[in-house]
């Protein structure tokens, strides 16, 4: 959602901070904005619209050459997508500007307060009363203006804030958002992401939540928004700049699509044993005894991890025969779940910082469930708030559909599965075998991959159908839900997945002549049931595109076109049978003349309720 770029230091900081804004970009934004302090004066730019708008608009007004600054994309919540509500935000009386991710859940109230005290506002925004807040409270130093403000505020933010009468000293703190604080020489470059820093330091300070920084040109202090002063971590940041770019690809989307052997090589590295029949999950090791005698299994999540989520509960139920199901966070929190002892709550996230699903996971811990998460992102909020966790290990992924995330999601998940499994009824040469199995994913995606141009050739013929359906049975339900996700989401087309069964229950009066319907028809134990599907579509006028077993010549029988993947134990077979969907949906994005990378309306991670 929305991004935080800052800086404080001794060079000129514009190019600097747009630079860091366009690394932002992925995350999703409708507006941006710019403040720097030159000359001891605030100067201050914003635009509707792309990061390039903004730059025109500083050419034409004169670019700014400060050596302190604040910049920010805004995806909007409170008040429309207008200059006004752009970030930053100032106060009334001090020259003090804000940069703000997150929601000030009481910011009506407190707007209340401040215009009886004779504030006037000018945008619809929470961060606007946070900037007339500081304001309010302060007497000539910032950091204990921030420090007040925050303790009257509740809500999620991650913060940076300067002021005209202190033009060398910078502001930042962070409750639930994340926000980095990069290190370089002599100066600091602040992010909600570490890909606005990478290409300056790789040194950064890792926040806490409710700790606030004092920043200038010289060094920094970090204390509590209660000013405990607080001992700064101080870690190395793992991404490179490489993992960023987009390296010959036309977009992030497709690189990550094609990363996915590689992405799962690294998920999977270190942790299978095929030898000894054992998967070793270091992240897992402490709570061995409590994860045998584990009762009941939750999984949550939001969107395509929780996709994968589903697809982790029948993995968990039918291979290591512990009760399970596969919740939306959003629901979950909401209402009232019952947690018994012996229940652990696994979070599943790209990002770790989907605020429903930390929310969800943290109602749980209250409840005493034991918490674990899957998680891409090292060192977020999800991973930060569980008792144990894995990692997915395949790298950042930048592009707003997410790809290698969820073949990676699926990957962990049954890693935990066998984990969970062999503590108790799977035999070491059953896990042997489905070990094996798993290590041959990557070259069996490399094959899928080596289709791509005949799957934009079925998807070219399909791509001015409005309405698609989307039909699996059993482990592949999910991937059918997927498939159908990824269409929508960057190619604007509706597609509906289901369960393959659930179309005659009222779907089914959708289909007419020339609708694409597509097939999760793999073989499996419910192949028999899914060819009957595939039938009644047919008869119905309906155009079949069949996601089927190599070798399966029968289905051609049926299928107007067929994509053929690797056969594989069907527990695992998602992670081959969705990168044909996730071909299709890309093809058919670029195809529409859609920006892939940025979906109209979406963000990459989503960090409000
Ligand atoms: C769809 C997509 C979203 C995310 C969802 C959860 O392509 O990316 O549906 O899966 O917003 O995000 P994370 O995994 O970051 O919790």
């Amino acid at each position: 959602m929305c991004g935080i770029v800052a800086y404080v230091g001794k060079k000129p900081c514009q190019s600097l901070l747009l630079e860091g804004l366009k690394r932002l970009e992925y995350r999703g934004y409708d507006s941006a904005g710019i403040a720097v302090i030159q000359d001891g004066a605030l100067r201050l730019c914003k635009a509707v619209g792309r990061v390039s708008n903004l730059e025109d608009k500083l050419e034409s007004i004169g670019n700014f050459s400060g050596t302190i600054g604040l910049c920010h994309t805004r995806w909007a919540t409170h008040g429309g997508v207008t200059e006004a509500n752009a970030h930053p935000h100032t106060d009334d009386r001090n020259g003090i500007a804000v940069i703000h991710n997150g929601i000030i859940e009481n910011y009506a109230a407190l707007k209340t307060y401040l215009q009886e005290k004779g504030h006037v506002f000018k945008s619809q925004t929470d961060t606007e009363v946070l900037a007339m807040l500081i304001g309010e409270l302060y007497e000539g130093d910032l950091e204990k203006a921030v420090q007040a403000a925050l303790r009257e505020v509740t809500g999620a933010y991650a913060i940076a804030v300067m002021c005209e009468r202190e033009p060398g000293t910078l502001v930042v703190a962070r409750k639930g958002s994340p926000l980095i604080v990069g290190i370089g020489a002599d100066e600091f470059i602040i992010a909600s992401d570490a890909s606005a820093i990478v290409a300056h330091t790789a040194r950064a300070i890792t926040l806490e939540d409710y700790n606030v920084v004092r920043l200038t040109a010289e060094g920094f202090r970090t204390s509590t928004i209660h000013d405990v002063p607080v001992t700064p971590r101080i870690e190395q940041l793992e991404l490179e700049l490489q993992e960023i770019e987009l390296s010959g690809h036309s977009h992030f989307m497709q690189k990550e699509i094609h990363e996915q052997p590689k992405a799962l090589r690294n998920c999977f590295r270190g942790r299978l044993d095929a030898k000894d029949g054992r998967v070793i999950l270091g992240g897992l090791a402490d709570h061995g005894k409590q994860l045998t005698n584990l009762r009941r299994v939750v999984l949550t999540a939001q969107g395509t991890a929780l996709h994968a989520a589903m697809i982790g509960e029948y993995m968990i139920e039918d291979l290591a025969k512990i009760p399970s199901i596969a919740e939306y966070a959003s629901e979950f929190r909401y209402r009232n779940p019952i947690i018994e002892d012996g229940t652990v709550v696994v979070a599943v996230s790209q990002s770790g910082e989907t605020a429903d699903t930390l929310a969800a996971l943290q109602e749980a811990r209250e409840r005493g469930a034991l918490s674990l998460g899957v998680i891409n992102v090292v060192g977020s909020s999800i991973s930060r708030n569980t008792d144990a966790g894995v990692y997915l290990r395949v790298g950042p992924e930048i592009g707003v559909a997410s790809t290698k995330a969820f073949t990676g999601q699926v990957a962990v998940l049954a890693m935990v599965t066998l984990f969970l499994a062999r503590r108790r009824f799977m035999s070491a040469d059953q896990c042997a075998d489905l070990i094996r199995a798993l290590e041959t994913v990557p070259d069996k995606i490399e094959a899928i991959l080596a289709q791509n141009d005949r799957i934009r050739r079925v998807t070219e013929k399909y791509v001015e159908r409005d309405n698609w359906l989307f039909l699996g049975r059993g482990y592949n339900y999910p991937t059918a839900l997927e498939g159908a996700l990824k269409l929508k989401e960057i190619s604007y087309i509706h597609a509906e997945g289901m369960p393959a069964a659930e179309m005659k229950h009222g779907p089914i009066a959708l289909i007419n002549e020339g609708m694409p319907a597509v097939f999760l028809a793999n073989r499996g134990r419910q192949y028999e049931k899914v060819m009957s599907n595939i039938q009644e579509v047919r008869a119905r006028g309906g155009h079949v595109i069949a996601v089927a077993t190599e070798g399966d010549e029968e289905i051609r029988r049926y299928a107007q076109d067929v994509l053929y993947v690797p056969d594989i134990p069907e527990c695992l077979s998602p992670m081959l049978t969705v990168v044909p969907l996730q071909l299709m949906a890309y093809h058919a994005a670029v195809l529409r003349g859609h920006d892939v990378d940025k979906p109209r309306n979406l963000a990459k991670s989503v960090t409000v309720e």
